[in-house]
């Protein structure tokens, strides 16, 4: 090799040098961020590219590359994905509300915004104070001192409404650093919606037995800051856009549950920087109460954030997605979400995202996969037949089985089709063996049955 080393041009050396080397190969690391798992200690390069955006970091940079590798997943857009179908069924919902002066749907539906986010956007456009806790390195994933992974869709508040929106739905990933367990997970995804409503929208029947508009407002000077509303507005019109607001989410809930007679609901009081007054909505399952969503009242600042002045009040409200999936599915761990295995998304393959399904748990036990390619002849095997055919004879082992391809030879006038069956146990692992007995099975009764030739 020395002696030859000469005669080669300077790039095979390199590469010579490289295939030679018995250095440990270095994991990929998109991000270039070093971990040290004995020191406990993390590098980050002077910057971050994330979706070909440059960010500088500094000592506010704590995002890890797990979390980085998240951003784009985007589940709540996942064809078939349980959040997807949570989703959709918010976005019916909203949908069914008509503006019949706009001739359209009164609600704009946003799903697309990136989850990083300044610090302006996350904390300080919705009024939330420069010392609150959940500003801290120890709740977030900094990007750098001014960039974070947001927190909330709540952070998108204040540009929506400022292009002019005044009834969405913004749907999204937020991170907040978490520990991992089957209740959290540092991902996860929520629904905010807003109403806005100007004095017109507000107060519809406005006019008295004469016809005449009553003189209803929103604004008074001299209103004071009470539990009951804030300085300036009215109390009736935060009791009518209470109203708007409650009647809005338990009238969400009912089509989310349809049973939702066996469904108890209430509202607590609660208190948050950008709403006043605030409440939370909870549900009680199995005897126990389950907080769902953040509500009430907008700020009148964060208004004005947005450029409007003293003609508009409005509502607000922040669900997790995760929670209510859970409950509505019967999923029993927040992890599951993030599953690629096809016995979890298998049990959501279906277009109609109304349609109610219990989650059935998932075996521990690995899958064992098999395709079966074969010729038929003019006629192809109808996909339900086969798919009874294979839970016949493979019973409780066979998880799953598709059609994955299907074609038709012209000059051979056959067609083809190929079948994937995902065998698993309920409670152990299989053998080779008795899965190629049961495979072997279903190919001799294809052959008996449809006339197939197995490929
Ligand atoms: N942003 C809050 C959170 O993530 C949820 C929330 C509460 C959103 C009240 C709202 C609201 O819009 O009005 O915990």
């Amino acid at each position: 090799m020395i002696i030859l080393k000469h005669l080669l041009p300077r790039s095979s050396i390199r590469y010579l040098l490289r295939t030679n080397s018995t250095k440990p190969q270095k994991k990929f690391n998109p991000f270039n961020i070093e971990y040290d798992p004995i020191k406990q200690t993390v590098t980050y390069p002077p910057e971050l590219v994330i979706n070909n955006q440059n960010y500088s970091t500094d000592s506010w940079t704590n995002v890890t590359p797990h979390i980085l590798s998240r951003i784009g997943q985007n589940l709540h857009k996942q064809k078939h994905h349980p959040l997807c179908h949570l989703s959709s069924r918010l976005r019916q919902y909203f949908y069914q509300q008509y503006d019949p002066r706009k001739l359209s749907p009164k609600f704009s539906i946003i799903d697309n915004l990136s989850p990083i986010v300044t610090v302006e956007q996350n904390f300080d456009s919705i009024c939330i104070p420069k010392d609150h806790v959940s500003r801290t390195k120890s709740m977030n994933y900094y990007i750098n001192a001014n960039t974070l992974l947001r927190a909330h869709t709540s952070a998108h508040q204040v540009d929506l409404i400022r292009s002019g929106l005044d009834a969405f739905l913004c749907i999204g990933d937020v991170y907040r650093r978490d520990s991992i367990d089957p209740t959290h997970y540092p991902i996860f995804h929520q629904c905010e919606g807003v109403q806005l409503f100007n004095k017109e929208q507000l107060f519809v029947d406005n006019k008295n037995v004469r016809g005449e508009t009553k003189d209803l407002q929103i604004f008074a000077a001299n209103e004071h800051r009470d539990a009951t509303k804030q300085e300036g507005h009215t109390l009736e019109a935060v009791k009518l856009v209470e109203a708007s607001l409650k009647q809005t989410i338990t009238d969400l809930f009912k089509t989310l549950f349809p049973d939702a007679s066996t469904l108890n609901s209430r509202w607590v009081d609660a208190t948050f920087p950008f709403t006043h007054p605030s409440w939370e909505y909870e549900v009680e399952i199995d005897g126990k109460w389950y907080e769902l969503l953040g509500c009430g009242i907008m700020e009148h600042h964060v208004l004005e954030n947005s450029g409007l002045g003293r003609d508009h009040i409005g509502w607000a409200f922040g669900l997790g997605l995760e929670r209510i999936a859970m409950i509505m599915y019967g999923i029993p761990d927040i992890r599951l979400f993030w599953s690629n295995d096809s016995g979890f998304l298998s049990q959501f393959a279906f277009d109609d995202s109304t349609r109610s399904v219990r989650y059935k748990p998932i075996s521990i036990y690995p899958q064992c996969i098999n395709d079966l390619s074969m010729w038929l002849g003019k006629a192809k095997i109808d996909p339900l037949d086969f798919y009874d055919l294979v839970r016949t004879i493979g019973g409780d082992l066979v998880e799953q089985v598709m059609l994955t391809d299907e074609f038709y030879h012209k000059k051979k006038d056959r067609h083809s089709q190929t079948y994937r069956i995902i065998y698993r146990s309920p409670d152990r692992t299989l053998t080779k063996n008795e899965i190629n007995m049961i495979h072997k099975d279903i190919e001799r009764y294809c052959i008996a049955q449809f006339g197939a030739e197995i490929r």
